[in-house]
C-alpha cells in the first residue's frame, strides 16, 4: 500500500480528512488514504480532462488516391476524430523529409512534405480543428535533422560556414572516440576532416547542443553557451514559432532529453525546455507541451506539462511483456492484462509509483495506449479485453494517449516490409486506418499495391463504418469511456491516485481516484478465472454506481471492501454517498 506524500507546492488544496474520522482507529491506520486533496500543477486548463488521438499522417486517409495519407484526409475525417469525443490531436512529422525514419528526419522544417499537401493545408487542418473544438499538436523533432538537410550539407564542407558548428563534428577523421557515446559516430562522410554524431539511425546527424562539460583537450566539444549552439537554439525556436503561429497548440517533443552531450548533461537539456516552456508561457499560454522522455522526474522540472511512460521499465508489465507481444527482442515474460493472469502489475506500479509520487505537483505522466512505436495492443487479443486496457488507460491519472485504429482494435500485421525505418513492430503497427468494409478498406482508392503498407486482409478486419453502427462495438465502448474522463471530476488528469489491491504476482488490480468529496474506484481482472480483493477501505459511501464495465460482487465490512471478479471482467464505480 502506498501513501502519496503531501505536496507543499501544490496550489489548491481541498483537505477532506473529516471523512476518516467514522471509521475505527485500528481501520484507519491499515486503509490506504484517500484524501482527494486536489494537487493541480500548472499548464493550461484544457489538459486537465484532456484524452488526445495520435493520427500518423501516412496511413489515416489519403485523399488524392496516390497511396499515402494527407493533411487534407486528416481534415476530412475531423468530424469522426470528434465523435470520439477527444480534445486533441497529435500528428507525426508532417515535413519535408527524405524519409529514412517516416519523416522524424526532417529536411525542411518551414515545408509541410509534398506528399502530404502543402503549408496552406497545415493552416486549414488548424483552423478546420479549431472549428470543431479540437487541438492540434505537431511533433517538434530537434535532436537531429536528416542528413540531407541542407544545413548538415553545409557542415560537411571543409570550408567554414553559419552551420559549421549546427552539428557535433570532431576535428580527426582517423581518430575514434572512446566512452558512452563512442559508437554513435560515422567516419568518412563528407569533405570533412571529422566525424560526425548521429542521435538515432545512421542518417540523423546530431544537432549541436553544446556538451555539459567539454573535454578541453577535444575542442571539437562545444560548450552549451558557444555562440553557435545559441544560433541554433534560437532557429530552433523560430521553428517553434512558426508552426505555433501559423495555430498549432502544441508539441510533442521526439527524443526531448537528447539534447545537450555528455555526462550530467540532463541539467542542460532541461534549461534548454525550461527556455522553451517561457516561450510557451508567454506567446502560448494555452499550449501543451509533451515530451518524450521517459524519465517524468527530469521532463517535468519545469519544463514539460506531460511526459510520456513507456521506454521504461514497467510499461511493459501492462500488456506488451511478451517476446510475442512486444516483437523487438527486449522484453520477455507475461502482461498483466492477459487471460494467463501471469502478469505482475506491482512491477509496473513501483516503477511508475516512483515517477508519479514525485512528479505530482509538476506535471502528468502519461501511458499511452498504443502508438506508432509499439507494437499494437491487439496482439492476439479480444475486443473485450482491449476495451479492459481502454478503461485501465482513459481512468489512471494523466493524460490518455490514444494511437489512431485502437479504439476499433485493428490488429498488429505480420510479414510487411519493413518501410522507412519500420522495423518491427513498427511496420505491423502503422497500417492504413480501416474505415469501411471493401477496397483497401476505405483508406485510398489507389491501387492496393500503391498503398503506403497493405491493409488488413482478413475477412473479418475490424472497421469504424460496421462498428458505429453496433452499441456494443469497442469503438462505442470506447468513446463512453472518453466521456467519463470528462464528466467524472475524479478521473481529471490530476486527481489523486491510490492503488488499494496491486500485488505481486496477483490479480485484480484495484485503486481509487479522488477529487475533494468525488471518488472513483477500478478494479480490473484480465485473467481467465475469478479472483478476489480484500483491502481495507476507510471512506464512507451509500452506495457503488457502475460507470463503466461489469458489475461485481461487493462486500462490505467495517473498515474493509471486499471484491470478488468474475474472470476478464472490469468495474468503474462512482462512490455515492
Ligand atoms: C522517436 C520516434 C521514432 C523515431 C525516433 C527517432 O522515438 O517516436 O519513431 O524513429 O524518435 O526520431
Amino acid at each position: 500500500m502506498r501513501h502519496h506524500p503531501a505536496s507543499p507546492s501544490s496550489r489548491l488544496r481541498l483537505a477532506f480528512a473529516s471523512l476518516l474520522l467514522v471509521v475505527p482507529a485500528a481501520a484507519r491506520a491499515q486503509a490506504a488514504r484517500i484524501s482527494g486533496e486536489r494537487v493541480v500543477p500548472d499548464g493550461p486548463l484544457w489538459i486537465q480532462k484532456a484524452v488526445v488521438y495520435q493520427i500518423y499522417p501516412q496511413t489515416f486517409y489519403d485523399s488524392n488516391g496516390d497511396g499515402v495519407g494527407d493533411l487534407p484526409g486528416i481534415i476530412q475525417k475531423l468530424d469522426y476524430v470528434k465523435s470520439l469525443g477527444v480534445d486533441a490531436i497529435w500528428i507525426n512529422p508532417f515535413f519535408d523529409s527524405p524519409f529514412n525514419d517516416a519523416g522524424y528526419d526532417i529536411r525542411d522544417y518551414y515545408e509541410v512534405a509534398p506528399r502530404y499537401g502543402t503549408n496552406d493545408d497545415a493552416r486549414r487542418l488548424f483552423e478546420e480543428a479549431h472549428r470543431r473544438g479540437l487541438r492540434v499538436l505537431f511533433d517538434y523533432v530537434i535532436s537531429y535533422t536528416a542528413i540531407d538537410h541542407p544545413w548538415f550539407v553545409d557542415s560537411t564542407r571543409e570550408e567554414r560556414s553559419p552551420h559549421s558548428n549546427w552539428y557535433v563534428w570532431t576535428d580527426n577523421a582517423w581518430k575514434s572516440e572512446e566512452g558512452e557515446l563512442c559508437n554513435r559516430f560515422v567516419h568518412g562522410y563528407g569533405q570533412r576532416n571529422g566525424n560526425f554524431m548521429l542521435n538515432f539511425y545512421w542518417s540523423e546527424p546530431a544537432l549541436n547542443f553544446g556538451f555539459h562539460q567539454p573535454d578541453p583537450e577535444k575542442k571539437w566539444q562545444l560548450p552549451v553557451d558557444h555562440p553557435d549552439v545559441l544560433a541554433l537554439r534560437e532557429e530552433l525556436r523560430k521553428v517553434l514559432r512558426f508552426w505555433m503561429d501559423m495555430g498549432a497548440d502544441g508539441i510533442r517533443a521526439d527524443m526531448a532529453g537528447a539534447l545537450v552531450k555528455g555526462k550530467g548533461s540532463d541539467e542542460d537539456t532541461k534549461a534548454f525546455w525550461r527556455d522553451i516552456r517561457g516561450t510557451f508561457r508567454t506567446a502560448y499560454p494555452e499550449g501543451f507541451m509533451v515530451s518524450e522522455w521517459s524519465g517524468p522526474r527530469d521532463a517535468l522540472d519545469g519544463a514539460f506539462h506531460a511526459d510520456f511512460f513507456h521506454w521504461f521499465e514497467g510499461y511493459n508489465d501492462l500488456a506488451q511483456k511478451e517476446s510475442w507481444r512486444i516483437l523487438n527482442g527486449f522484453s520477455e515474460g507475461h502482461s498483466f492484462f492477459d487471460s494467463a493472469g501471469k502478469g505482475n502489475i506491482a512491477h509496473f506500479l513501483s516503477k511508475y509509483l516512483e515517477q508519479y509520487e514525485a512528479t505530482r505537483s509538476k506535471g502528468y505522466v502519461c501511458l499511452p495506449l498504443g502508438n506508432h512505436d509499439l507494437a499494437r495492443l491487439n496482439v492476439r487479443r479480444t475486443d473485450a479485453e482491449l476495451e479492459m486496457i481502454m478503461a485501465f488507460g482513459i481512468t489512471m491519472p494523466g493524460v490518455p494517449f490514444l494511437y489512431y485504429g485502437n479504439e476499433i482494435g485493428m490488429r498488429q500485421l505480420y510479414g510487411l516490409p519493413q518501410i522507412e525505418g519500420a522495423y518491427y513492430p513498427r511496420s505491423g503497427a502503422r497500417t492504413p486506418m480501416q474505415w469501411t468494409p471493401g477496397r483497401n478498406l476505405g483508406f485510398s482508392t489507389a491501387d492496393p499495391a500503391k498503398l503506403y503498407l497493405p491493409v488488413d486482409a482478413a475477412t473479418d478486419a475490424p472497421n469504424v463504418e460496421a462498428q458505429q453502427a453496433d452499441p456494443r462495438s469497442l469503438l462505442n465502448k470506447v468513446r463512453r469511456l472518453i466521456a467519463l474522463k470528462h464528466s467524472e471530476p475524479a478521473l481529471a488528469a490530476y486527481a489523486e491516485f491510490v492503488p488499494l489491491y496491486a500485488k505481486e504476482n496477483a490479480y485484480p488490480l484495484v485503486y481509487a481516484r479522488a477529487d475533494g468529496a468525488d471518488v472513483v474506484l477500478a478494479v480490473f481482472n484480465p485473467a481467465a478465472r475469478p479472483e478476489s480483493a480484500e483491502f481495507p477501505f476507510a471512506t464512507p459511501y451509500r452506495s457503488l454506481r457502475l460507470l463503466a464495465g461489469k458489475d461485481v460482487a461487493v462486500t462490505r465490512r467495517a473498515g474493509t471492501l471486499r471484491f470478488d471478479v468474475a474472470g476478464q471482467t472490469y468495474a468503474v464505480y462512482r462512490l455515492e454517498r
